[in-house]
């Protein structure tokens, strides 16, 4: 009986760690963040990896939190902008972190014809739609729970977003799946269905700074953008139908220079964007997801790689950011404190039969895969 007993114990401690062993210092912890405005409760999950880099995410909006990763001597320090609570996210008006849909950027006049009929959306952009809506993914509290994944520690999220939501037709399921792995990597895995022709573009809105902390602006951040061409906008920023080179222009990113080196030039596309708020085409080379973007902070030496399967990547600037946000630690956010790389469709397709197409059909799926990668040089 005593034999028995002392050698079930052996066998546990042995199991024990051989699970501490396997999966490293990788774990998933779980915590409340706050509560909607209905009660509900909103959680934060920390997804650690064996490296030490950590990244949160809340189930509102399906949300990055934050990202801690290392600078070249070793410091960790968020990259980030975001809110301390689940009350930040709610009231946010700027998209911090979040999920963006169904239809991700702007789509001109809030108007499209699918299959013969007109959809109306809001114009909650001047005469434009942005975003998804009023009340779009960002602003919905998601079913979340961890989920098994061969390479790291995952979170998965999911929504329905009903027939007629914010104007747009069928029921469309979404899943949203985050994984933090050994390489430094968050992968966003986007799934979808629909029960009718519905258009679907969705992208993550998180705002990097890789001087961590939001410590100063973003202008001597290096950046790449591995695009030869560029969707030209008018001035509401809905693209023209254009395709143009970004040679010559201060959009040519095709090796890396410093975001502020050209931002103010008097080119017609940075004053319409009042800076940068434009949409790269990804030079469809190389097996996907490829890298569209590298950004590098000198001081610091953090490098962040973007990898995607979409056609297309918003570069923004944070040029509407006005010091009126106040963030984490209470810090307001400051015009160009923080920079957007949105991967996804062109904006407007719905409008522009020859770009690539959004439509989502019954029976077919929408999936995308996007990678932040973190490095330090
Ligand atoms: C996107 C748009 C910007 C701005 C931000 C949110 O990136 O392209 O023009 O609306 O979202 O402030």
């Amino acid at each position: 009986m005593e034999r028995k007993s002392t050698s079930l114990i052996l066998v546990g401690v042995l199991a024990a760690i051989t699970a501490v062993h396997a999966e490293g210092k990788m774990k998933i912890e779980k915590s409340v963040f706050g509560k909607t405005k209905d009660g509900h409760s909103v959680d934060l999950y920390t997804l650690t990896n064996d490296h030490g880099m950590i990244v949160t995410l809340t189930n509102w909006g399906a949300s990055i939190v934050s990202i801690q990763v290392p600078d070249r001597s070793g410091k960790n320090a968020d990259v980030l902008l975001g809110y301390d609570n689940a009350d930040g996210y709610i009231g946010d008006t700027a998209y911090l972190g979040a999920t963006v849909g169904r239809y991700g950027n702007r789509i001109g006049k809030g108007r499209f014809k699918l299959d013969g009929k007109e959809y109306k959306l809001a114009q909650n952009n001047g005469e434009n739609h942005l975003h998804g809506g009023v009340a779009g993914f960002n602003k919905k509290l998601w079913d979340a729970k961890e989920v098994k994944a061969a390479d790291g520690v995952a979170v998965q999220m999911h929504y329905v977003s009903k027939d007629g939501e914010e104007g747009y037709p069928g029921n469309l399921d979404v899943t949203v799946t985050f994984t933090l792995d050994n390489k430094n990597e968050i992968k966003i895995d986007y799934l979808a269905t629909t029960d009718k022709a519905t258009v679907v573009n969705l992208t993550n809105h998180s705002y990097f700074n890789l001087l961590g902390d939001a410590a100063g602006d973003i202008l001597g951040h290096e950046i790449m953008l591995s695009a030869d061409r560029f969707t030209p906008v008018d001035v509401g920023l809905i693209p023209t139908g254009e395709l143009r080179p970004v040679a010559g222009t201060p959009l040519d990113f095709k090796q890396p220079k410093a975001i502020g080196a050209r931002i103010n030039d008097k080119y017609e596309q940075l004053v319409f964007g009042k800076g940068y708020d434009h949409n790269w085409i990804i030079n469809p080379t190389g097996p996907a997801p490829r890298l569209a973007a590298r950004l590098s902070e000198p001081k610091t030496g953090r490098v962040m790689e973007v990898l995607t399967t979409e056609p297309g990547i918003q570069f923004y600037s944070g040029n509407f950011l006005d010091g009126s946000i106040k963030g984490k630690k209470g810090k307001a956010y400051q015009f160009r404190n923080g920079l957007c790389l949105e991967t996804q469709h062109f904006p407007d397709s719905p409008n522009h039969p020859d770009f690539p197409s959004t439509t989502l059909k019954p029976g077919a799926k929408y999936q995308t895969t996007t990678i932040y990668r973190f490095s330090a040089k």
